[in-house]
């Protein structure tokens, strides 16, 4: 299977715009316990860059666009996300980094646990390790 799944999210869109509904177990295929946002990235910054043991996220790019790169320790696949009906599906022992933010990118992340310091993997060979691909 791909490793870049992604949801195509109901658009309803009328002469006054658009809009997008998010529901935990619905469309989002989980509880959400959390949600954050990034914005104002700088130039050239790129994110994430780290892999969680335990935690499932949607990410969805509001406005703007930025480039997710996954990998799960055999396969590393890219996507551009520069559209709020599309979220990128992002399990566990998954290694992720976010390039190329957009001046305008604001990008929501739907969680499925709290934040847990203790549970990001920032080590590449330890994230390889865990996925047992050395
Ligand atoms: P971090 O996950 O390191 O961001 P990135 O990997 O995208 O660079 O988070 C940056 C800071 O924000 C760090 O000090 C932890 C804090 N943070 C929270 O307090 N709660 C959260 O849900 C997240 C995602 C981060």
């Amino acid at each position: 299977m791909s490793l870049v799944q992604v949801l195509n999210l109901q658009l309803f869109s009328d002469e006054q715009g658009s809009l997008v509904a998010l529901e935990e177990n619905n469309n989002i295929p989980f509880a959400i316990k959390r949600v954050y946002y990034i914005f104002g990235t700088k130039p050239g910054v790129v994110r994430g860059v780290h892999a969680h043991r335990n935690l499932k996220q949607v990410a969805i790019c509001l406005s703007g666009s930025c480039r997710f790169v996954l990998d799960d320790g055999i396969n590393r696949e890219e996507i551009v996300l520069d559209c709020p009906t599309v979220g990128l599906i992002i399990n566990d022992l998954c290694w992720r980094e976010m390039h190329d933010f957009s001046s305008d990118c604001v990008l929501m992340v739907l969680a499925d646990q709290p934040y847990d310091a203790a549970d990001y993997i920032h080590d590449y060979q330890d994230f390889l390790l865990l996925t047992k691909q050395i």
